[in-house]
């Protein structure tokens, strides 16, 4: 069941009507190490923060009545529980995994019981790097991959989950 905020009313006095705006929730998780986006590899991750991030998908799902909830964590089984906790809270997941993209079937199995749609991102374009980033379980599941857009790929996922979410 997906939380639905109601949003506007518009009533004119002759015709009076109403209209509801439906905001769903996007579940934005993020894998180990991302909390020290802008500070760690700058080079390969860029300089802004999650914050920045979290700022960016809020600008570009507003417009579009998604709200964002961004969540960071280095433990793998927190990031299983959030999927969980998505069943009945979130309407979409986008998640960069990190590095537990290339090695988590449990990640796997868990948004496997999640019934909405799931995009994966990537900051970096990891075919550009080592062969063993090449390789996602994630992608075995995710509807869309963005990598290699730096964090601008965040906000192509919440415009495409928009698209995703409208039907
Ligand atoms: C990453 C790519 C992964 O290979 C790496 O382990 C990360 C970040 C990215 O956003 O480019 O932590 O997911």
């Amino acid at each position: 069941m997906q939380r639905i905020a109601m949003r506007g009313f518009v009533g004119g006095p002759a015709a009076p009507t109403l209209e509801f705006g439906v905001t769903q929730t996007v579940h934005v998780l993020n894998g180990p190490n991302l909390n020290l986006l802008g500070k760690r590899e700058p080079e390969i991750y860029g300089r802004d923060t999650l914050a920045d991030v979290e700022a960016r998908c809020r600008a570009a799902g507003e417009p579009h009545g998604i709200a964002i909830r961004l969540l960071q964590s280095n433990a793998e089984h927190q990031i299983i529980d959030w999927i969980h906790e998505a069943r009945t809270e979130a309407a979409g997941i986008i998640i960069n995994p990190g590095a537990f993209t290339h090695t988590s079937i449990a990640i796997l199995d868990a948004l496997h019981a999640y019934e909405g749609p799931v995009l994966e991102v990537h900051i970096s374009n990891v075919h550009k790097r080592e062969s063993f980033r090449h390789h996602s379980y994630v992608s075995l599941r995710a509807d869309g991959v963005i990598a290699g857009f730096g964090i601008q790929g965040y906000e192509l996922a919440v415009l495409r989950m928009a698209r995703l979410l409208a039907g």
